[in-house]
């Protein structure tokens, strides 16, 4: 792939325009408010909460490679076992107020194995849970939005005793399969289920799985290989989203739309280790561009640039791109924090030409146990300046903060909603904010030490107990507002808590 000198220099010139902090479109409010039909909830994931979901890739990526894994911790070992606690977890949600909850059903609990795949024969046991969950949740009246594939694989198309051979989603026959997933999915739930995410996060299973290596199948600076996945990725959404739209026909919101589709993408915010030095500038804008926009300019615009190089003039980039645009009805962004971008210092990434930084960054901001850095304004910056130019409504798929003692996450969560807000009152046309999460659960190499939850989870009982930041979250919702008021009476950040 060409460096990132390639990019048009008009390209560039527009990315570093936006990249300034503290710069909105208007001043800062002195409150902000969210219209009455916003969606307020949390979002989970399967493999993180449920226990036995043994017939995918990750549950056998923690028994082979416990070393990938903070501390050895195996998801069966103490987690949340979500499926259950519906009830208890149901009665968080309703005791705080909220009316939305994202959650994701397991492919590979679903279909165990490619046999009762290929047949159409699912795991009985596997759709009455949750098809009692959806009900129960709909019966509370909390609208679910379901994720079809949250990172983990069914272990029959991702074998992680065979990393020699091409698995997950660099095998030919992956997305064609989970196509016939979703549609099955969308047909079975559709009558229930409005809200859908096709993929979780597509290019951090590319980063994690082909070039930090820390999860299936586990390869390291394979940047040619991670180029390929996302290439397919992309594919797979905008196939997902047509069986999506061909299988649920059921209006269930009542709001005229059968289906939203959209993946959850993750978006971040970038700057330069050294904003006067050139390099760092420009690999700055080349990172931007693959993380926050490439996926998002092929299935929305249908703008498809294969080789990856920020123009469309390669031999196999297409504008407009039929077979992919408008493939999103809403854009579900997770947002967490800031990078760092050197072209010269750290682990320099092969083709991409760049290092990544995003933990224990040199900022001065105040840090999460996880050391990523707490940046609300990111968020407003990020959507004003990447999302809103789409012109798509918007939902929040994800934000979170890990925090054990939850000393922080009152005011991280009051601070998001406010830059929240006041994007809204810019324009973007937000839907709904999912905190990331409901209680603590398995944080995929980081194990269980990271507590992101709203709701703390007894280790030996699966107890849940509601923190401080679940009556923060209650009194934002109660008010359907955030005033800088409110955010001054909150307890100052505390860093150093990090994960052992
Ligand atoms: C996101 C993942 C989610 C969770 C949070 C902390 O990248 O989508 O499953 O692990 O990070």
């Amino acid at each position: 792939m060409p460096s990132s000198r390639t990019i048009p220099l008009a390209l560039l010139i527009a990315m570093a325009a936006c990249s300034s902090d503290g710069g909105g479109a208007s001043p800062a409010p002195s409150g902000v408010t969210f219209p009455p039909s916003f969606m307020w909830g949390t979002a989970t994931a399967a493999f993180q909460i449920e226990k036995g979901d043994v017939h995918t890739d990750w549950s056998k990526w923690t028994e082979l490679t416990p070393s990938k894994i903070k501390n050895g911790d195996k998801p069966d070992d103490g987690g949340p076992d979500a499926l259950n606690h519906v009830d208890e977890d149901i009665g968080l949600m309703t005791q705080t107020g909220q009316n939305a909850y994202r959650l994701s059903i397991e492919w590979g609990r679903i279909y165990p194995t490619r046999a009762a795949m290929d047949a159409d024969t699912p795991d009985a046991d596997a759709l009455a849970a949750y098809d009692s969950e959806i009900q129960k949740l709909r019966n509370a009246h909390i609208t679910p939005m379901v994720t079809l594939q949250h990172f983990a694989l069914p272990d029959w198309l991702s074998d992680v005793t065979q990393p020699q051979q091409p698995q997950g989603w660099e095998r030919p026959e992956t997305k064609d399969l989970f196509t016939q997933y979703c549609g099955r999915m969308a047909k079975h739930f559709g009558a229930q289920v409005d809200w859908w995410v096709t993929i979780n996060e597509p290019l951090v299973t590319v980063v994690t799985g082909f070039i930090q290596g820390g999860s299936p199948p586990g390869l390291a600076l394979e940047a040619t290989r991670a180029f390929d996945v996302a290439r397919t990725l992309a594919r797979a959404h905008a196939s997902c989203f047509d069986a999506i739209h061909a299988a649920d026909t059921t209006d269930a919101d009542g709001d005229g739309k059968a289906a939203w589709v959209s993946v959850a993408k993750h978006e971040r915010t970038f700057h330069p280790d050294d904003p006067t030095l050139d390099d760092d500038v420009q690999a700055t804008a080349h990172v931007r561009y693959l993380w926050n926009l490439w996926f998002l300019n092929a299935v929305i615009r249908g703008d498809w640039d294969d080789d990856i190089d920020g123009n469309y003039t390669g031999p196999k980039d297409v504008k407009g791109d039929p077979t992919l645009a408008n493939r999103m009805d809403y854009i579900g962004v997770n947002y967490y924090s800031d990078t760092i971008i050197s072209a010269h210092r750290g682990v320099v990434i092969p083709v991409v030409n760049a290092s990544v930084m995003q933990d224990h960054l040199d900022t001065g901001r105040p840090k999460t146990d996880v050391a990523w850095d707490i940046y609300p304004e990111g968020l407003r910056l990020m959507l004003e300046e990447d999302v809103k130019p789409y012109g798509l409504p918007v939902v929040i798929t994800e934000n979170g903060i890990a925090d054990r003692s939850d000393t922080n996450r009152p005011r991280f969560l009051a601070e998001h909603l406010y830059q929240l807000g006041w994007a809204i009152e810019d324009g973007v046309d937000v839907r709904g904010y999912f905190h990331w999460s409901l209680m603590d659960n398995f944080e995929w190499q980081n194990g269980f030490c990271p507590k992101f939850g709203l709701a703390a989870v007894d280790k030996a009982t699966g107890a849940r107990t509601l923190r401080p930041s679940g009556n923060e979250y209650k009194s934002i919702i109660a008010a359907k507002g955030i005033t800088t008021k409110d955010i001054a009476a909150l307890g100052a950040y505390v860093t150093g808590d990090f994960c052992p």
